[in-house]
């Protein structure tokens, strides 16, 4: 759940960031109200479709506002894309057992990203204004 301490004082950003935790808790439903494999496969997708997106969006700012640490931080999106990838490549080969620990995983992740690297860009943003 995104709360105001996530906030990176962008709108656009806030509201993507949103839209993952919106996304992972789909997910977490479909699993819990045990939906069949294609439609968490297909949740699934749309979470690794959306996270690019948002990546993409953040690199493309941090990009802009000149961010020195923007390789390592790519980096960090970068595994967190295998990651998910590798979930849904093992949902669809069968070999997952989805389980409540995986949307933890994810939220988890999500949450402790933002938390430290997101908030690192804004506090750099935020010392080239003043
Ligand atoms: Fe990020
Ligand atoms: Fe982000």
């Amino acid at each position: 759940m995104w709360t105001q301490e996530l906030s990176v004082d962008n709108v656009s950003i806030d509201n993507e960031h949103k839209q993952l935790f919106a996304l992972i808790d789909n997910f977490y439903k479909g699993i819990k109200d045990n939906s069949p494999k294609e439609r968490l496969e297909e949740l699934i997708l749309g979470l690794v479709s959306y996270t690019k997106t948002h990546f993409s969006n953040e690199e493309l700012h941090m990009s802009r506002m000149g961010y020195p640490d923007l390789a390592s931080h790519k980096e960090l999106h970068e595994v967190f894309v295998k990651n998910v990838t590798g979930y849904y490549d093992r949902l669809k080969g069968g070999k997952l057992i989805l389980s409540i620990e995986v949307t933890n995983f994810l939220k988890d992740w999500l949450v402790n990203h933002i938390k430290g690297s997101d908030q690192q860009y804004a506090a750099f943003e935020l010392a080239q204004k003043v």
